[in-house]
């Protein structure tokens, strides 16, 4: 059962059964962000269903309002009417990405195309994190950006046009950061590469291409030419991965489970977190596989399953960065150890996530061991209680994937001996807006 105490407080008992049903998740928070960006930047109008009306994507489509984008939002879809790729106003105040690094890495890179100054600044959280990764390529494009404070955090004042195009290796597999720098080289003079050290998510690529962008991959570079005309397109955005991640472990975990998750993206770039899964014994069924928008689509048949542990690691980290507090959780009742390696990016995501992860884990009794590039569990042989968690005071960091995958793990745990009441507690738990607002009513749904 799952209570909200008050507002920001989430009290969550264990499931007295198995996950049932189906269920079709809210769509992918990576493509919702470019829907709005790129349409905005199209010529005509770009129609989106399935929008993530995450507070993520709330802060994209506040941040082109702000710059004379007209956006119309209906219960069925999102439509932007593009201003073309040099129509963007100044905005009269500062521009807010909220908790969203997606929103001001790309975002970022569009403003250093402009003929005018803006400043951008977010939350708590997001005036932590590093922003030098952006600031460093834009400044070799010839981008004026400055760090308000000195710190290279947010608030950044961007002056921007008269870009050159740049060729840049990156030192670090993030979309967030490939991306930034593509769409500053939609605006440059001469054409962009960028190279990763490991493939991230391509949905820039893909839905670049498809607005009439010539963006072409090649291994791990891939190289944008400037001045496009884009045209505005249809999107149907596919159910979010990352989303889906938190019922499929559920169902996994949960003994006696079966469900349905409909209309899941299974981009590879993205499908980390199923490799994973079946490396530890899942029972996961893809069916229906579809295409749209170039973006692969299926229903997930999950069905509860023992796990065992694995290895995770190299190049299949940019594919599950954002799964790995949930893969942990599921880790946790696992047999066996399993190690989680070249994983420091955890460390600068909407939380530290070694730390938050590793810290939520102790409190329910895992055998859990934070290092510098991820974390063991289940390591010491011998453990007392080798898999298994127990109930306990969790505290989200405000971080959303933080708060949904320790909400999974509520739902297998076990009582405290001696505890009362037999719950586990997600202080922070309003979060989950972020990405998924009725994720607990959704969670809660299948298991009536
Ligand atoms: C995202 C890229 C990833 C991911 C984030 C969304 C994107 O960040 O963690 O949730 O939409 O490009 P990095 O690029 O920083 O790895």
């Amino acid at each position: 059962m799952i209570q909200y105490s008050d507002k920001n407080t989430v009290t969550i008992t264990p499931a007295v059964s198995g996950l049932r049903g189906e269920i079709t998740v809210p769509g992918d928070k990576s493509i919702s962000h470019r829907a709005v960006m790129f349409g905005a930047i199209a010529e005509g109008t770009t129609e989106v269903t399935h929008f993530l009306r995450g507070e993520d994507c709330l802060s994209t489509i506040a941040c082109f309002r702000k710059m004379g984008v007209e956006i119309e939002d209906t219960p069925e879809r999102i439509l932007i009417h593009g201003r073309g790729l040099h129509g963007l106003c100044c905005p009269q105040t500062t521009l807010d990405a909220g908790n969203s690094g997606t929103t001001t890495r790309l975002i970022s890179g569009i403003l250093s195309g402009q003929p005018f100054e803006t400043v951008l600044t977010g939350d708590d959280s997001l005036r932590t994190r590093p922003m030098q990764r952006i600031i460093r390529p834009l400044t070799g494009m010839n981008a004026d950006i400055t760090s308000v404070n000195g710190d290279s955090r947010l608030p950044l004042r961007i002056r921007g046009g008269h870009l050159r195009g740049i060729s840049y290796d990156t030192g670090v597999a993030s979309a967030q950061v490939k991306s930034c720098i593509l769409l500053a080289g939609l605006y440059a003079e001469g054409a962009t590469t960028v190279t990763e050290p490991a493939l991230s998510r391509n949905h820039t690529e893909l839905m670049l291409s498809s607005f009439g962008a010539d963006i072409r991959p090649e291994g791990l570079s891939v190289t944008v030419q400037p001045q496009p005309r884009l045209h505005g397109q249809k999107i149907s955005v596919p159910g979010d991965i990352s989303s889906a991640a938190y019922f499929i472990a559920a169902a996994l975990l949960v003994p006696g489970s079966e469900i349905l998750v409909r209309g899941v993206g299974i981009n590879p770039t993205r499908d980390g977190f199923l490799k994973v899964c079946r490396k530890m014994g899942a029972d996961i069924t893809e069916q229906n596989l579809t295409v749209s928008g170039g973006e692969p689509v299926a229903d997930l048949l999950v069905r509860s399953s023992s796990l065992r542990g694995t290895v995770i690691e190299g190049s299949l980290i940019p594919a599950l960065i954002d799964e790995i507090p949930i893969i942990a959780v599921m880790a946790a009742f696992a047999e066996g150890e399993t190690i989680i390696r070249d994983a420091a990016e955890l460390k600068v995501k909407e939380s530290d996530r070694i730390r938050t992860v590793t810290e939520n884990l102790l409190a329910m009794g895992a055998d859990v061991i934070p290092t510098d590039d991820g974390m063991l569990i289940n390591s010491a042989a011998g453990h007392p209680r080798p898999g298994g968690l127990h109930s306990a005071q969790i505290d989200s960091h405000l971080d959303h994937r933080i708060a949904m995958s320790f909400a999974v793990a509520a739902l297998s745990a076990e009582s405290r001996t001696g505890v009362s009441p037999d719950a586990t507690i997600i202080r922070g738990g309003d979060c989950v807006s972020i990405s998924y607002p009725g994720f607990y009513k959704d969670l809660e749904g299948l298991l009536l």
